[in-house]
């Protein structure tokens, strides 16, 4: 007998799913036992990328999740409501739900996987992160038998593709975003992506499975790219570096052989990478998630993290995992297999910014007058910040421009010599400051 599919959305990401189940040939052999039995719509009468018999369409979503002949709900209308309720009501009739829903499940894991361990029924979200690249399975399974010591992902297509097109271009981030707009590679309301959100969502997930607690999303740090100039892009350019929006997601070491407490750093921020730096040249819409753990190494996933068929990819390999899985043990499993299923109890303890050890570059506009680079590295002394290289580039508007790059310094140190050297005579303005990796 079929496993029944019940689909809540017929959007771009439910119509790749359907045609992926539709035509299973040259596929995995499981693909032909899974039926698509119902599809949940807005609207009866809009056009949609797929065509689908019309009975199985309904505008009653309710009716899907409580559907005694469905097995899995297949959530990928989006949003928080009424995704959120929807697959919580799913959970409660006893469905496997697979989501594409980063925001939901970033925020509402502790709720929506409590609910469905209570159940006996697994919730699967390859699709939340990073669309066509397998990261979830991988973390849940092949690579946890490591410690894992970081995630580094560019997970946002749209700001990867505007970072990279102001490179190419030396272009600013306002044209770059108003052009991409214009192609449809970003949104009408890009701030989900420019201002790291999507990333943070995307992160939080993946820190939780590497790390085994779960995260507060008020605890990631998020800045975006929206002040990133084409001077910036320059100037790291010359000193070997490109900027790219990083995820990051790393246990620190702790700090004393009694400190039993896990420690991490989750964060989204532009950071100048070296361009020798795997994650470097990952371009355009890319994503790619760089895994480094004890004793694998370096591992790095590579794909497109976003749109209909890659995203559909990872809708229907999650359906195709939960299959097998119910074949094996049965309809209704006395028990979760303890590699899918998600367990985390605690939240982790994410470490504040002020304490972060980093490398900084900052640009500095200040009058043309003797002593002021002078000034500006008497302050970062006395806050035991020692740079790495300090260079008068030129001149803007007949004001001097000076870029710094710091060794390793503790966030909290960095930010006091600035504030101290924001009221120097002589400087007008520091126009950017970026973590370096
Ligand atoms: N908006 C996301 C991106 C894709 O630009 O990568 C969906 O998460």
């Amino acid at each position: 007998m079929a496993f029944n599919v019940g689909l809540l959305g017929l959007g771009t990401v439910g119509a790749g799913t359907a045609e992926i189940l539709l035509n299973p040939e040259l596929r995995h052999p499981l693909l032909s036992e899974i039926a698509i039995t119902r599809v949940g719509v807005r609207s009866l009468d809009k056009p949609r990328p797929i065509e689908l018999p019309q009975n199985l369409l309904t505008t009653n979503l309710d009716d899907i999740v409580t559907d005694p002949t469905i097995d899995i709900v297949v959530e990928v209308i989006g949003g928080l409501e009424p995704a959120r309720s929807l697959i919580l009501k799913a959970i409660a009739n006893g469905k496997h739900v697979v989501t594409a829903n980063k925001a939901v499940i970033a925020r509402y894991s502790e709720e929506i996987f409590d609910a469905a361990n209570a159940a006996g029924v697994y919730v699967m979200i390859e699709a939340a992160v990073a669309g066509g690249i397998p990261v979830i399975q991988p973390l849940k399974q092949s690579l946890s038998v490591n410690r894992i010591q970081r995630i580094t992902g560019i997970v946002n297509g749209t700001t990867n593709y505007i970072l990279t097109r102001m490179q190419r271009e030396g272009a600013d981030f306002g044209e770059v975003l108003a052009d991409a707009q214009r192609l449809g590679y970003a949104e009408a309301d890009p701030t989900a992506d420019v201002d790291g959100l999507d990333a943070a969502d995307k992160i939080a997930i993946l820190a939780s499975l590497a790390f085994g607690g779960r995260i507060k999303l008020d605890d990631v740090y998020c800045e975006g790219i929206r002040h990133i100039s084409a001077a910036d892009i320059a100037y790291a350019e010359k000193l070997g570096f490109v900027i790219k929006l990083l995820a990051t997601a790393l246990r620190e070491p702790p700090a004393s052989p009694e400190d039993t407490t896990d420690h991490l750093q989750v964060r989204v921020h532009p950071t100048l990478l070296p361009k020798t730096h795997p994650l470097a040249s990952v371009n355009d819409v890319y994503n790619a998630i760089l895994v480094e753990a004890d004793p694998v190494g370096q591992v790095m996933l590579f794909g497109r993290g976003a749109g209909m068929g890659p995203t559909a990819s990872a809708v229907v390999s999650d359906i195709q995992n939960i299959v097998a899985l119910l074949k094996s043990s049965g309809r209704n499993p006395d028990e979760l297999h303890p590699l899918l299923a998600c367990i985390h109890e605690h939240y982790c303890t994410i470490s504040p910014m002020d304490e972060l050890v980093t490398r900084f570059y900052a640009r500095f506009l200040t009058q043309d007058m003797p002593g002021v680079i002078g000034k500006i590295g008497t302050c970062f002394g006395q806050h035991d910040v020692s740079l790495e290289s300090v260079v008068q580039i030129g001149f803007q508007n007949n004001l001097a421009e000076i870029v710094v790059v710091t060794h390793d310094v503790r966030e909290g140190n960095f930010r006091a010599a600035l504030a101290d050297i924001r009221s120097l005579q002589g400087l007008a303005e520091i126009p950017s400051v970026l973590r370096v990796l």
